[in-house]
């Protein structure tokens, strides 16, 4: 694709910070200021739970944005959406959300993002809502009752998702919007997890987004290229095929970042602290690298090549990929 400038992006998640795990959640963000990345997303649970700084955390990482401006005369462009243990205890308990993420961190970094040079759209969902407000009293009341561990993005968020996607359809930079690589973020699960681990709980439910149905529906006709997301402490890529309004096939990828931080346990003894690095260069070709820290170890790029297509043409227009026209 012509016009594009290449950028990289470094993800993290679930740092989990507990003022314990300085050491590791430092030696992470050593490796962001080496990749000097131009864009930089955490996609929920900054501290284990809300009694915990969260001011520490977060200026960790303005001074790691601030040492990447210092080595490289970028300024990453920063984004964070929060997760369950940002707001409630353990994660999971709690009748009403913890305000301190929204005190700590700014509206800017928590918006969207839409850069013309970059042709790169990002939309930050938050999923950690305990209801839906336009629900009637049952269905409140059922969601009320559930751990809050589980995700739910409320009809709200998704009328803004649309409103916003009309706005810059309807802007002068509909061309570059149309083109651009269009990036989701949310802390919990559109897609189930596939491992190889019997967990305590049957806690597969707690992972997803309630309305996971609903948002992938709505990310597809957007034509939204990657979600990328926390939450399970997993390493996770994989990717969907959906037939669209007109029965044209859209695909979409799935890339779920473990654990960069948290406090060994025994999954992530099993599977190992993670962020990823995704590459776009100026053709459009988007390569994701999983960066995997094991024992004592130090974050190494794990073999997995992982390659997400946008099927998009000069003209914005997604190419058409076996689907079958409507008759
Ligand atoms: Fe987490």
């Amino acid at each position: 694709m012509a016009g594009r400038e290449g950028f990289t992006i470094f993800h993290l998640s679930d740092i989990h910070y507990d003022g314990k795990n300085v050491e590791i959640f430092e030696l992470s963000l050593e490796h962001l200021v080496e990749f000097s990345p131009e864009y930089v997303f955490i996609t929920g649970d900054v501290v284990e739970d809300p009694k915990e700084d969260i001011t520490a955390p977060a200026e960790m990482i303005r001074e790691a944005l601030k040492a990447v401006e210092d080595k490289s005369g970028i300024t990453p462009v920063f984004r964070i959406v929060p997760g369950n243990h940002d707001f409630f205890f353990l994660g999971a308990y709690g009748i009403k959300r913890n305000g301190k993420f929204f005190r700590v961190f700014t509206e800017e970094e928590m918006g969207h993002y839409f850069s013309p040079d970059h042709l790169l759209t990002v939309f930050t969902f938050d999923s950690n809502y305990i209801y839906e407000p336009r629900g009637n009293l049952w269905r409140k009341f059922v969601q009320i009752m559930r751990p809050m561990t589980r995700g739910l993005i409320i009809e709200r968020d998704l009328d803004e998702f649309s409103d916003w996607t009309r706005g810059l359809k309807r802007s002068e930079n509909r061309n570059n919007y149309l083109k651009s690589f269009k990036i989701a973020l949310v802390h919990h699960h559109p897609m189930p997890t596939s491992y190889n681990f019997l967990p305590k709980l049957a806690d597969e439910g707690y992972m997803m987004l309630e309305n996971a149905g609903v948002v992938m529906y709505r990310l597809i006709q957007e034509e939204f290229d990657l979600i990328l997301h926390g939450h399970r402490h997993v390493p996770q890529f994989c990717r969907a095929v959906y037939f669209d309004e007109e029965n044209i096939e859209r695909e979409i990828a799935v890339l779920g970042c473990g654990s960069t931080s948290k406090k060994t346990d025994d999954k992530i003894r099993a599977v190992g602290h993670n962020f990823n690095v995704i590459k776009v260069d100026n053709n459009g070709s988007v390569t994701a690298t999983q960066y995997i820290k094991r024992g004592t170890g130090t974050f190494i790029p794990g073999d997995k090549i992982i390659k997400i297509d946008m099927k998009k043409d000069e003209g914005g227009k997604r190419k058409k990929k076996g689907g079958s026209k409507k008759r």
